[in-house]
């Protein structure tokens, strides 16, 4: 039984690839606002993730968590009363959109506030940066999903360990990344069955709270825990590598490293290679070609789409390469396959994800910087090698003829083509039908 109600993957926007820590709720509301009026909402894109920088610290005489009221106005809900992100789900919801949140499942976090509201900060006492979940698995759980409403959560993995001791030290506005201190009762992240067991705790404090299963959650683990082979049974969602970044390089090994694990996915499942880069650095305006690229191999990846720019900023260009209707329906196809690799060199990649209504789609990838030629088979698709193909070219929405047996191509640099094949399946050999009892 799938956790969480994500049929499909998970579709929405996040904070932290726009913005980092210096994340303001004005930022958050600008982006959800053109979520709504540019049609993203429209197109699945529901999910407004607030990332990390938000909290101010963990008040240690009743362990509540403390929203940084200075750059989230509306948790200031007055004076003497408990800061409370309620204020902003309501209003994202009023738009008809869902919200989400982020925090740790170990003791401490990526980051730490240190601003004015918290003289004691950053040496403060190791209970106030406790921020992460463990030891406090129920009490967070009912205030992010209970009281404050929100859909989604996203629980990272910094304070499990000494990931993270020897990071550079970053320094940004009012706020810093946090080198996480060995606490007591903390565990490493290469013990997979101590994470598993706080997962297990996170799970059961999310039945408490929501025993529909009515949310999503964001598993960000990657590496020694070894989370692709256990994620399923706790996450909607798991990451597959470490953290994607603008450049096209970075792009390209987030997704090798969801290329080869399409048995872990499937409806309510997803390989997580992070949140897109589609507006940013080697994907914004004067690289729309390769805006296309990042798109295409996370639709056929059936990979989570969260839109990580400064939508406020975005040219219409970007936001149609979000919106692209025929692709994002492969992305959201109901069958929920992710697309399997049919050929493979070192400069090139032809990626095919069975459709539920029994077409293809298939997606030729030129991974180098030089023009590049494709030949696509009827073999890669698994279809007859003597029955015509027709293609249809999700980009354009337009067919792109068809082809008996074999098709030649030739991409631009960094190209992905992205087709919808239609054609006679073959059964691989090897395969037989047989006919079910009645
Ligand atoms: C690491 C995660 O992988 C990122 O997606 C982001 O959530 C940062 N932590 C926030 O500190």
């Amino acid at each position: 039984q799938p956790v969480g109600h994500a049929m499909t993957p998970p579709m929405g926007w996040s904070s932290w690839n726009a913005f980092r820590v210096d994340i303001t709720e004005k930022k958050v509301m600008d982006s959800a606002q053109v979520i709504v009026d540019s049609g993203l909402a429209a197109a699945g894109y529901r999910s407004i993730n607030i990332d990390d920088g938000w909290w101010l610290k963990r008040r240690t005489s009743d362990g509540r968590l403390l929203v940084r009221t200075g750059l989230f106005p509306s948790a200031h809900v007055g004076a003497g009363k408990d800061s409370s992100l309620r204020p902003f789900t309501d209003r994202i919801h009023a738009m008809g959109l869902k919200a989400g949140i982020y925090t740790d499942i170990g003791r401490n976090a990526c980051s730490q506030a240190y601003d004015a509201d918290s003289p004691n900060l950053p040496e403060g006492t190791h209970a106030e940066r406790e921020v992460g979940l463990m030891g406090f698995m129920k009490q967070d759980v009912a205030l992010f999903f209970g009281e404050w409403n929100f859909d989604y959560l996203k629980v990272d993995g910094c304070g499990l360990s000494s990931y993270g001791r020897d990071r550079p030290h970053v320094a940004s506005g009012q706020y810093r990344e946090y080198k996480p201190t060995i606490v007591e009762g903390s565990i490493n992240q290469s013990d997979i069955e101590g994470t598993k067991k706080l997962y297990a705790g996170l799970k059961q404090a999310l039945h408490e709270v929501r025993p529909r299963g009515d949310y999503t959650l964001s598993v960000c683990l990657w590496g020694t825990v070894n989370v692709r082979s256990w994620g399923q049974d706790y996450g909607s969602m798991w990451r597959t590598s470490r953290d994607i970044w603008k450049g096209f390089a970075q792009m390209v090994h987030n997704f090798d490293t969801v290329a080869t694990r399409e048995f872990y996915a499937g409806p309510g499942r997803w390989n997580d290679p992070d949140m897109l880069e589609i507006g940013n650095g080697d994907f914004g305006d004067s690289h729309l070609l390769e805006a296309r690229t990042h798109m295409g191999l996370w639709a056929i990846m059936a990979a989570p789409l969260m839109i990580g720019t400064d939508l406020s900023k975005a040219s219409p260009a970007v936001i149609d390469i979000l919106k692209a209707p025929e692709v994002v329906a492969i992305n959201q196809d109901p069958a929920g396959h992710q697309g399997v690799l049919a050929y493979a060199d070192s400069d090139r990649q032809i990626v095919v994800k069975t459709l539920a209504d029994g077409r293809k789609a298939v997606l030729l990838f030129n991974r180098t910087g030089a023009p590049a030629k494709f030949t696509l088979t009827a073999e890669h698709l698994k279809m007859d090698a003597t029955t015509p193909i027709a293609l249809r070219d999700a980009w354009a929405r337009a067919d792109a003829g068809s082809f008996t047996g074999k098709r030649e191509f030739e991409l631009q640099a960094r190209e992905a083509l992205l087709f919808t094949a239609t054609g006679k399946h073959v059964l691989p050999k090897g395969y037989f039908v047989s006919e079910r009892p009645g």
